[in-house]
């Protein structure tokens, strides 16, 4: 039950407010249900400086990565001397009231390289402090008004006391808990069965589903992958519970503090694997972390968290006998099997199906309802270019060849239809084009989502509005910019509203490409020049690179 503490709510009223992003209200839960015990509210400047140099609290506590709340320069003017802010989510309900203690401007390069031991932009932990982090840190006890609240899996969802009274009427003494970020597949289930066997004691299956890395199968997908293979553990043997943890992906010492909570979770035991919470690879196209320096970090420092390590045993699958095996006993000569994450994405991409060895079929399905193959995935055809360059030409040109194909349904998202419908309030300013590029971003990143194809067609002159909306619509499904790369002089010779004329006049301000600027591309998929070209051949070579990625059934 989310007993609400009304006397409190009732107070923070009067306090300056702060809406909480995703990670503040992933560490805010953490914080308020006893999954970061010790932590009792978000760290003061002494623990923030003694964690980020010596892995402890100022107590001395074993503690590895800070958990700070970051705010702006805006906020901390707001606040002036105010001695308490009041905590709310992003409806606006108030959570938490937090008594401030210190406030200050961290070194967030130095945090970076201290926890991470890196300043490489290419880990996720350090980009989200130096790329995401606003730069004013508070810290300060926080007083509980009500747990975040979630629409989703409630049934799921439990505090630490909540499993450990669960644990207490199944009886259940000996608790190995599996941290994991993925959907779990038959290898997993064999290491955890073959732990739970080895150690006599029952699994924790504790995925998390508040941030993880960037690219990762969503938490609905994972979550009904996980419900179907609970089904294949014996009967009262694991169970299954969701942590709305905020992973930084800190490779040794993310290890340490999977292990903390798994501890105030009740849990006896952790498995950790090759590379646990391993940030991918760096700049140089190499690991952050050796392969098992998460395993000899927990190693060190179990005893004093009063939790034991499972080292993860690798399993192959041994086709000759239809069995897994930790790959430490396969006999040498043996053959065996594994399939790697990017295998695993191209079978899915091509629809080839995802083979009975590696996965439970329920699970199989549940994947490939969510990866469709690449011809029923929805992506988006992103023009830019000056006016009068063609986009909208050769935008409408494929449109059509889209709808004669008719696999999917097509959503032209021209310049002048947006101003029309989405942005008519907006001008030709800096900031009202990078609002109604984004705009167009999210239509197109919703439509791709489900399914359709959006094709774009705005002038969109600047560089950051496309990455962003290169980076949001990505997520979703396929992102093909294309620039149309028509000189100025042919633009205007052709001047098919007149514009280009009246811009010279100075009766159109702002106009592209004479008193404003257009940031040519660097990274666009394709970059045509329509000044040569009949506009009919440039459609049917973009029909034909959008086959050649593989969107489009060859042939239709
Ligand atoms: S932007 O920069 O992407 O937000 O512009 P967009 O929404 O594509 O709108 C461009 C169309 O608006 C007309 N127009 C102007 N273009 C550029 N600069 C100024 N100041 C301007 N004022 C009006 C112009 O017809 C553009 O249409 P296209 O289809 O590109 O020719």
């Amino acid at each position: 039950m989310n007993e609400i503490n009304l006397e409190l709510k009732e107070q923070a009223n009067n306090y300056p407010s702060l809406q909480l992003t995703d990670r503040h209200l992933c560490d805010l839960e953490l914080i308020m249900n006893g999954g970061f015990r010790p932590l009792s509210g978000f760290m003061s400047k002494n623990d923030y400086n003694s964690v980020i140099r010596d892995m402890r609290l100022s107590n001395g506590s074993l503690w590895p990565i800070p958990i700070t709340l970051d705010v702006n320069d805006k906020f901390i003017a707001e606040i002036g001397n105010t001695s308490k802010i009041t905590l709310r989510d992003k409806e606006g309900f108030v959570l938490a009231v937090l008594e401030i203690e210190d406030i200050w401007k961290p070194d967030l390069k130095l945090e970076a390289e201290y926890v991470f031991g890196t300043n490489d932009t290419k880990h996720p932990g350090v980009h989200y402090l130096l790329k995401t982090c606003e730069k004013n840190y508070i810290g300060g006890k926080i007083k509980k008004v009500l747990d975040p609240n979630h629409h989703d899996y409630r049934k799921l969802r439990h505090t630490p006391d909540d499993l450990k009274s669960i644990f207490k009427k199944k009886k259940w003494d000996q608790i190995i808990a599996f941290q994991t970020r993925n959907p779990l597949h038959k290898a997993h289930f064999e290491l955890t069965t073959l732990a739970m066997k080895e150690l006599n004691a029952n699994l924790l299956i504790h995925p998390v589903v508040g941030m993880t890395k960037p690219g990762d199968v969503n938490h609905y997908t994972r979550t009904r992958c996980y419900q179907h293979i609970m089904s294949e553990y014996p009967e009262n043997s694991a169970f299954l519970s969701l942590l709305p943890l905020a992973m930084r992906m800190g490779g040794p010492k993310e290890t340490l503090l999977h292990a903390i909570i798994r501890k105030n979770y009740g849990c006896t035991h952790l498995i950790v694997g090759r590379d646990h919470a391993g940030p991918g690879l760096n700049s140089n196209n190499e690991p952050f972390y050796g392969p098992y320096e998460a395993q000899e970090m927990l190693k060190k420092y179990q005893d004093e968290l009063g939790i034991k390590m499972v080292p993860f045993k690798f399993m192959v699958f041994l086709p000759k006998s239809g069995k897994y095996k930790a790959i430490d006993d396969v006999i040498e000569g043996e053959d065996y099997k594994t399939l790697s994450g990017t295998e695993l994405r191209e079978l899915l991409d091509e629809g080839k199906g995802i083979p009975e060895w590696f996965t439970f079929k329920s699970v199989a399905h549940e994947l490939e309802l969510s990866n469709p193959p690449l011809t029923k995935r929805g992506f988006t055809i992103f023009f830019t270019g000056l006016s009068g360059s063609g986009k909208s030409t050769l935008a409408n040109g494929l449109v059509n060849r889209l709808l004669e194909e008719g696999s999917r349904p097509v959503t032209l998202l021209d310049g002048d239809i947006v101003r029309t419908h989405l942005s008519s309030e907006l001008g030709f300013t800096k900031e009202h084009r990078s609002i109604n590029i984004k705009r167009i971003g999210y239509v197109a990143s919703e439509i791709t989502k489900n399914g359709g194809i959006a094709i774009c067609a705005p002038i969109a002159p600047y560089e950051q509005d496309r990455a962003y909306n290169r980076k949001i619509i990505s997520k979703e499904g396929g992102y093909l910019e294309i620039f149309v790369n028509t000189p100025l002089q042919k633009c205007e010779e052709r001047d098919s509203k007149g514009l280009y004329a009246l811009a010279r006049e100075g009766k159109i301000k702002e106009f592209t490409g004479v008193s404003d600027p257009y940031e040519e591309p660097t990274d666009s998929e394709i970059i045509i020049n329509s000044s040569g070209e009949n506009p009919e051949i440039l459609v049917k070579k973009l029909y034909e690179k959008i086959v050649d990625m593989g969107f489009i059934e060859v042939n239709k």
